[in-house]
This record gives structure tokens, sequence and C-alpha cells, in this order.
């Protein structure tokens, strides 16, 4: 390359702009292998603390898009639409919208990641369903989206596959919470897998990347800005990860929570929510108003409809559609072991970053880039913020794999759990919505 990478991360390092040519170059060393991962890394932590102005942003997400295909959908058919979570614990809300949203008659091209620090990932999620591939060819991708209405994968070499490289070492050298890393990598997924309507679910609060709501406010509006000048229209919602959605944390146990949200049951907060996302994804995709397409997406859930795509998604995508009906035919942990409070009163809180930490000890995410996932471990909690509890009764439910991580979990999780007196406030599960278009 014509530059070179160490003085391009000096220039970051020190605070200064770097031109087009140089981000252009940087991410092609990345993609021939000519930067190192010791670089790539420091170039992360040089952005982390020195940040990147609008047009250094837009250049290296151009950049991280180019390093694959991009589709697009000129052909007539359904719109495409498509949500992206910031990262919260929990979060399964992807696998319910793509599917219900497929059935509502939208085509959902769904790019996601892997876990990312103590958040859960999609991919991990999808592939706890023996089978499960996440890594189609595009044409395969291709024609599954053309069937079901909805695919999801991750980054492949056929596409974003330069935020692959970059999103498994952010993982792992702390540098997941940088505002502009985390707008590159979302936006480029999305631009490269075609979204012509994308919703932002940007979380804040205790198990955030960006517990500060301002802070996550200021992600929104990185996001949106560059998600319109690459085409994309999109809309934020700014929603609480306080604590975790759902009651499932754990790759198995959170598809087994989306089944059941598909089939009209599971927690209501994970129904509420999707309900809400879907809603901005019809109404950014067909200009329909806000609340008009809700009683559908509800009927669609209820009816079992939405679950039945999700069936032949599985099933086209090589998974064991045997877990729709028989859930408990996914992995399953061979220790489970109940936690109880030892007082009286109300949950006020079970902080979703200690949550999701003890979910990744348990081995349900990575500590290096190599590690392998265990689909089968995780924590079921039991209670929400706000719920009455008496002295003794189970609050969560440890899913291990080893008798001495299910006691270590056991003493993370004890710890992270707070229940007081007066019943607390519990926070909106969405804070504000922030339309795209100012
Ligand atoms: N989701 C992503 O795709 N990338 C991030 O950096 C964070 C969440």
């Amino acid at each position: 390359m014509s530059f070179l990478p160490q003085e391009i991360i000096r220039r970051k390092r020190d605070g200064e702009t770097l031109t087009e040519a140089e981000i252009a170059a940087f991410v092609s060393g990345v993609s021939d292998e000519s930067v190192s991962e010791g670089q790539i890394a420091a170039f992360a932590m040089a952005v982390y603390f020195r940040g990147l102005s609008a047009d250094e942003l837009h250049v290296l997400t151009r950049e991280i898009v180019t390093s694959g295909r991009r589709l697009s959908f000129d052909d007539g058919g359904p719109p495409t639409v498509d949500k992206h979570s910031t990262g919260g614990v929990g979060d399964k809300v992807s696998l319910v919208l793509a599917p219900l949203l497929a059935e509502y008659g939208l085509r959902v091209p769904m790019i996601s990641g892997r876990g990312l620090a103590h958040t859960g990932g999609t991919l991990d999620k999808l592939e706890s369903i023996p089978g499960f591939r996440t890594d189609l060819p595009l044409l395969r991708f291709e024609q599954v989206l053309a069937e079901v209405g909805c695919a999801m994968v991750g980054q492949t070499p056929e596409i974003a596959p330069l935020d692959g490289r970059l999103y498994a070492l952010r993982d792992v050298t702390a540098t997941v919470p940088s505002i502009p890393l985390v707008a590159a990598s979302i936006v480029s997924k999305k631009v490269a897998e075609g979204a012509s309507a994308l919703v932002l679910d940007v979380k804040y609060g205790k198990g955030a990347f960006f517990p500060d709501p301002s802070d996550a406010e200021q992600l929104a509006s990185t996001l949106l800005d560059l998600a319109r000048e690459m085409g994309v229209d999109a809309t934020a919602l700014l929603t609480s990860m306080d604590e975790p959605l759902g009651q499932a944390v754990g790759n198995a146990l959170e598809v087994r929570e989306a089944i059941a949200c598909l089939r009209g049951d599971g927690p209501a907060d994970l129904r509420e929510l999707t309900l809400e996302i879907c809603s901005e994804a019809v109404s950014a995709a067909t200009g329909c108003d806000l609340e008009a397409a809700r009683p559908r997406l509800s009927e669609i859930l209820d009816s079992g409809a939405g679950l039945e795509r999700f069936r032949r998604l599985v099933e086209l995508q090589g998974g064991d559609a045997r877990v729709i009906d028989d859930p408990d035919s996914l992995p399953a942990a061979p220790i489970r072991t109940e936690l109880t409070t030892p007082d009286s009163g109300f949950v006020r809180e079970f902080d979703a970053l200690e949550v999701g930490w003890t979910s990744v000890m348990l081995g349900a995410g990575r500590r290096g880039v190599a590690d392998q996932i265990d689909p089968a471990v995780g924590v079921e909690l039991l209670v929400k913020i706000g719920t009455e509890v008496e002295a003794g009764q189970p609050v969560a439910r440890i899913h291990a794999r080893t008798a001495e991580q299910a006691a270590a979990a056991r003493k993370r999780l004890s710890a992270a759990l707070t229940v007081s007196d007066q019943a607390p406030r519990v926070p909106p599960l969405v804070l504000k919505r922030l339309p795209g278009q100012v």
C-alpha cells in the first residue's frame, strides 16, 4: 500500500483527520491482510479515543460496504426493510421480527452479528438450532429470501466481510463502545444487504454499550445521519436495557422464548417491543400510519402464521425444524439450579450488564476471537423490575455446563439483584422515538 498503516494509526492516535485515500488504503490492507490484527486493533483503539469526523465515518462505512457485494432489490417486489439493535441482553427481537414482517408481506434480507462483549448476537442464537447455517452463499441467501420473505445470515466473504473482521477484533479489544465504530458496523451491513427502510433499536441503560440516554441519543443521531447519507430511510427508538429483555438470556434459551412469542405467548415486554419495532418498520416501508399495522401484526403472532414462516426459514437454512414443535429438542445444559432471594420486597434491579456477563461466563459468549460458544447455557430470569417477591422465592434459573460454573454464576447473579421495600419506577420500554427525516 502507498501509505504505512502505522502512519495512519499514528495520525488518528494524535487526533488528526484522515484523508479518503488513507482510509481506503487502510481498509484495503485489512482486506488483503497486509495490515496485521495488531494494527487493526490499534486503529480501533485510536478511533475509540479520537472519534471520526462525519466525512471520515462516511468513507469508512462506504469502504466496509465495498469490501463485499451490495445487494439491491429494484425488481418491483415488496419493499425491503430491516431492524438492527445496538446491542442488548436477552434481545431476541430479530428472531421474531423477521418472520413476522415477512408474513406481513415485506422483504427482510437480514445481515446480523455475533455476540459482542456481554451482549448476545442473532447469529449465535440461530446457530443453537442444530444445523442452522448463517454463512449461506449469497445466491442461496437470495433464494431463501425469495421463498420465505426473510433470510438471516452474518457477514460472509461475499457480504460486508470487513465488518466481520473488525467486529470480532473489537469484541476482544474493549473497542466496542465507540459511536463511529458502532455506526459504521451497523449501517455498512444494512446498506450491503439492500434494505431501503431501517428501524434502529438504540439501547440505553445498564446493559447497553451507551448506558447514558444522552450518549445513546447521540449514537442514534449519528446512525440516522449516516443511514440517510448512504440512502437508507431510517428511524430510531431509544429503548431501555436496564434489565434484560424477556426472561431468557443465552442462545438456545432465547430461541425457545422467540418461538413462544411467535406462538402468541412469551414475555409481555418482548412482544410489546417487537410490535413497536415492526409497526415502525411497516410505516417506514409503506408510508402507513404508525398504528395502522399493529392489529394485523398482533394477529400474525396470535395465529401462529409468523411461526410457520420461521419454520420455513429454519428448514431452508439447514436447521432442524423439529425445534419449532418440540423446543425441548434444542441443546440443553446438564445443570439447572435456581437462585432464590433472601429478601422480601420489590425487585428494583436485575442489572442487565451483570446478567449478560454471567451468561458469557457460563459459556454463552466469547472471551477470545476463536472461542466456541455453548448454545445450551445461560440464565432465565423469573422476575422483572417491579415484581413483588417473598424471601426464599426463586428469582432466576441458571443453566450451566459444570457445577463450578453454576456456583460462580449464582454468586454473580445474587449481586446483580436488588430488592427494596418500595415499588420502583419501571422504566418505559421505549423512551423516545427519533424520526429519520427532520
Ligand atoms: N451491532 C453491530 O452490528 N455492530 C456494533 O458495533 C454494535 C452492535
